[in-house]
């Protein structure tokens, strides 16, 4: 049987980068046969069924059936795997924060849309920003359907610090290992080093050989360079991240079906771990286990940690609260 996977904004930048490497199997691998839904808004249809188009000329071995619909219903109709990537981004000199208006109205309709019609088995990703805000309403507004079926993507955060910290090591990035991403997708995210290994060896103890101070180093230039990477890419492209974040979604959802070998980022519903409130849909590291996400608990968090983290959980709690006064929770 083939899986179905519902991709909303499609006729975008990042889901036209998705959709050939889905047809592919980059996603779910050489074997598994996809049928796609592509879920826009009118103005957007013209570009997804342009998209459409291409994938029938790519003739992909693995792709069933491609369906473009503006119709939520149809769109989430039997799907297993949902792509929430349909928002508006962000451009120069703005923060994530500042789309939840614009956004969030796109989220609660969506959530009640994939409870009604998408399959028992759905798991959903969102992109679309504000990403975690947008997973808690979305998660909120699907009556029935488990929270811990929604995630928010904090990957490509993941994958930023990585590649920064091979950059400083001047190491292959895949000899850096376990580099969590703690909070929000915003400039507020804890990259967390700690426990970060380069070749099997402590990442902190390679970079105080490198950098000096290490301490001053993750505050000054490490984790503001991750932080509000996605603000350097929109000042040098003019737009938003694209194929990094497409790259990053399908890293996700691939390690979400198909399990993880080490633990990674994601944004997940907490349940009071770490004394992060209940109910938030906050970046944690994450096991991907058998289709289910498990928090990786008992860790060791020091006061400057500490400090950052909750910093970023009240940036969440505000979020909550304003899209709660919207009247969209
Ligand atoms: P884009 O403007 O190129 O595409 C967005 C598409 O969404 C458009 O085609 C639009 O018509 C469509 N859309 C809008 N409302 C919709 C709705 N209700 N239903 C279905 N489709 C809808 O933008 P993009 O570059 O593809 O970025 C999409 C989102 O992803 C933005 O919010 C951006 O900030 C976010 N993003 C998140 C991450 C992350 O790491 N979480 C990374 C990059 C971008
Ligand atoms: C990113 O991190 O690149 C995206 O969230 C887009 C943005 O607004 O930064």
């Amino acid at each position: 049987m083939a899986t179905t996977i519902t991709l909303t904004g499609a006729g975008g930048q990042i889901g036209y980068a998705l959709l050939f490497r889905i047809a592919a199997g980059d996603l779910l691998g050489p074997d598994e046969k996809v049928r796609l839904r592509l879920l826009e808004i009118p103005q957007g249809l013209k570009s997804a069924e342009g998209a459409a188009l291409e994938l029938q000329d790519g003739a992909f071995d693995l792709l069933e059936d491609v369906e473009v619909t503006d119709d939520a219903a149809v769109g989430f109709d039997g799907c297993n795997l949902a792509l929430l990537v349909g928002a508006r981004p962000r451009g120069p000199g703005m923060e994530r924060a500042e789309l939840l208006a614009a956004n969030a109205g796109i989220f609660g309709p969506q959530g009640r849309a994939i409870a009604e019609n998408a399959a028992d088995d759905v798991r959903v990703t969102v992109v679309g920003n504000p990403a975690n805000t947008n997973a808690l309403i979305a998660a909120t507004s699907a009556e029935g359907v488990p929270a811990e079926r929604f995630t928010a993507l904090t990957r490509l955060d993941e994958n930023r610090a990585r590649a920064q910290l091979a950059l400083a090591l001047d190491a292959p990035v895949s000899s850096i290992r376990f580099v969590p991403i703690w909070g929000n997708h915003s400039a507020t995210q804890f990259p967390d080093v700690s426990r970060a290994t380069v070749d099997g060896r402590p990442v902190v103890e390679a970079l105080s050989e490198r950098v000096g101070d290490v301490r001053t180093w993750l505050e000054d230039a490490f984790i503001p360079r991750v932080a509000k990477r996605g603000a350097e890419i929109i000042d040098i492209r003019g737009s938003s991240s694209v194929a990094s974040a497409a790259n990053a979604t399908i890293e996700h959802v691939r390690d979400w079906v198909h399990g993880t070998q080490e633990c990674t980022s994601a944004g997940v519903v907490s349940r009071g771990e770490y004394g992060v409130p209940e109910g938030l849909v906050c970046s944690f590291p994450v096991d991907f286990i058998d289709g289910n996400w498990r928090i990786v608990e008992g860790l060791e968090i020091d006061a400057w940690s500490r400090a950052r983290i909750d910093a970023s959980v009240a940036e969440l709690v505000e979020e909550r609260d304003a899209v709660r006064a919207l009247g969209m929770l």
